[in-house]
């Protein structure tokens, strides 16, 4: 989702801007654009393409632009389509106040038709473009105090970065709802809409809060309000493709790690107790809870459902998942015995926020897995448990899903022996828990192999992925996967039981299904629906574990998982299907980083 870039200093040449950018591209984005202050010429200039931000770069080259400060902008359409006129910076009447946004304004009809009344000419379709025209309406020679009053007017979400011809040597920024920090060097300052993109440039970084503005002149900067600086924990190298040929191989080869990761230190085997720190301050309130609603988007909403199943059966509490977009309309029965348990790898999807904040706003005790330090979401809730599994660059969700089921385990510990789970249960999952980053290695042996499936299986464009009980939403997600990265493909995940009730008419040697079927109570039943499909003659790839020999007499193919607890399968079983989808897109010559219409960070509603 769109991305924001701004410089202030020393040095003149955007190229610095660009390359930041460029950091950005895996949110998702279809134009982008820039504009840079000549201070010879008092003047400033923009350049904008549709498409790659390697469009933008070509343009530069033949006519390149000098000055500072700079603002650049990646945009992912919501109002108006990709195009040149669409794209970001946006700007005012006299060519005075360039801005770029992030975020929805929610009432920018209302206020465009104002502005239009007023005299104003608009040149884009946009949302954004109401902020330039209001903060022109505003501008009395200081942009800080023009964009002040013009934010009291909007309604909805902002990330803001802003300069003016008549009020040079600053940019302006301010945010709510959307992210944005500033990054602090000497003599000159960056913006950015998240870390990664700066972080070969500073690791001195400042979060902006809701509703705080801040001012950027080359010697000094200045908020609303005094804050920290905080040091980013990960360096510019995990920010690289180390060799892989694209970041989702690299993040999905990660995943052993994020399990590693995930679960260091926070386990004391001998008392079979969860160690999470960020949840020590509520744990007497986890004790009265009696429901946990977990909330989440896309990829984390799957996690969301393996985590419910593992808090009802281990844990003894209610559990539900309830997709965020629908959390917030659907009035749920909450009360102060309820807590709501939001996943988020962002830590900044707008429906997840939402979610949280009306929880909060009727009582709940508010928690978190987030993957992204000091993220809105992780601010936001009561307390928490950090993924620390380092960035994720490729828009489909891996090596975080991952990280979120190890959590998910861990916390079912921490919350069923506060109720009835016994030291030995509780030992046992963590044990079990402790194999995982070893044995998950072990799938990558068949690499290949899965390559060659993928290869295979290429020719299909409808795919079925069945599973039960803890797989029955790894179904969905390694459906979910398929369709985010080898988007020619159709795929639908659902509980193997649902075989029948519908998706059996579409079953014949031309839709091929992926059934995770490891050797845990609902094997036989998993069978069942195997021969079903088998008797239709359907093509079947099956996720099974190391020594079920007796699945090669229904399935067309396998791939070998390691034994685990049935509650662990899911971290294993996905791993596979993370790598099959990532090859098959691969042989579909897509783009598996950047699948088409996606963005990462879906910070709009
Ligand atoms: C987007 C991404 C998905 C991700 C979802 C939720 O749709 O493309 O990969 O699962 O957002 O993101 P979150 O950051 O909240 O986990």
């Amino acid at each position: 989702m769109c991305g924001i870039v701004g410089y202030i200093g020393k040095r003149d040449n955007p190229q610095i801007g660009l390359s930041a950018l460029k950091r950005l591209e895996y949110r998702g984005y279809d134009s982008a654009g820039m504009a840079v202050y000549n201070p010879e010429k008092q003047e400033i200039f923009c350049l904008k393409a549709k498409g790659k931000i390697s469009e933008l770069e070509a343009k530069f080259s033949d006519a390149p632009l000098h000055g500072s400060p700079f603002i650049l902008h990646t945009r992912w359409a919501t109002h108006g389509e990709p195009s040149e006129a669409n794209a970001h910076p946006h700007w005012d009447c006299e060519k005075n106040i360039y801005l770029v946004h992030n975020g929805i304004i929610e009432n920018y009809k209302e206020l465009k038709e104002l502005l239009i009344a007023e005299g104003h000419k608009f040149a884009s379709e946009t949302d954004t473009e109401v902020i330039a025209h209001l903060i022109e309406h505003y501008f009395k020679n200081n942009l800080e105090e023009a964009m002040r009053q013009a934010l009291k007017k909007v309604k909805g979400a902002y990330a803001l970065a802003v300069i003016a011809r008549k009020d040079p040597g600053k940019i302006v920024v301010a945010k709510f709802g959307s992210p944005l920090i500033l990054g602090i060097n000497d003599n000159e300052f960056l913006v950015a809409s998240d870390a990664s993109a700066i972080v070969s440039h500073t690791n001195q970084v400042i979060t902006l809060d809701d509703n705080e503005m801040a001012v950027l002149s080359p010697n000094d900067f200045f908020i609303l309000k005094e804050k920290p600086i905080e040091k980013i924990e990960y360096d510019a190298e995990e920010t690289q493709k180390q060799g892989f040929s694209h970041f989702i191989l690299k993040e999905i080869f990660e995943e052993p790690d994020a399990i590693e990761k995930s679960i260091a230190g926070r386990m004391i085997l001998d008392q079979g107790l969860a160690k999470l720190g960020g949840l020590e301050q509520v744990l007497e309130q986890l004790k009265k809870v009696d429901k946990i609603i977990i909330t989440a988007c896309g990829t984390a909403s799957y996690a969301a459902k393996v985590g419910e199943y593992m808090f009802e059966e281990y844990a003894k509490l209610r559990a539900k998942t309830e997709v965020a977009s629908e959390f917030r309309y659907k009035n749920s029965i909450l009360d102060d015995k309820t807590a709501v348990l939001a996943i988020s790898q962002s830590g900044e999807t707008a429906d997840t926020l939402e979610a949280i904040k009306e929880a909060k706003r009727k009582g709940c005790l508010t928690l978190g897995i987030v993957n992204t330090v000091g993220s809105s979401i992780a601010k936001e809730t009561d307390a928490g448990v950090y993924c620390r599994v380092g960035p994720e660059i490729s828009v489909a969700s891996s090596k975080a899903f991952i990280s979120q089921l190890s959590i998910l385990a861990l916390i079912t510990v921490g919350l069923g022996r506060q109720r009835e789970m016994s030291l030995v249960t509780g030992k046992n999952i963590l044990e079990e828990l402790q194999k995982l980053p070893e044995l998950s290695k072990k799938i990558f042996n068949q690499a290949d192999y899965i390559k060659g499936l993928a290869e295979k299986y290429s020719i299909y464009r409808n795919f079925y992925f069945l599973g039960r009980k803890y797989n029955s939403s790894i179904a969905s997600e390694g459906a979910l996967k398929l369709k985010e990265i080898a988007w020619k493909i159709h795929a639908e995940g659902m509980p193997a039981g649902e075989l029948k009730h519908g998706q059996i008419a579409l079953t014949d040697e031309n839709f091929p299904a992926v059934v995770i079927c490891p050797s845990d109570s609902v094997y036989s039943k998993m069978k069942n629906a195997m021969e079903e499909i088998k008797a239709r003659k359907g093509k079947i790839l099956a996720i099974a574990t190391e020594g079920q020999e007796d699945i090669k007499n229904l399935a067309d193919d396998v791939i070998y998982i390691p034994k685990t607890l049935e509650m662990l399968t899911p971290i294993l079983s996905t791993i596979p299907l993370h790598l099959f989808a990532a090859y098959l897109g691969l042989e579909l010559g897509l783009d598996i980083d950047k699948p088409r219409n996606l963005a990462k960070s879906v910070t709009v509603e």
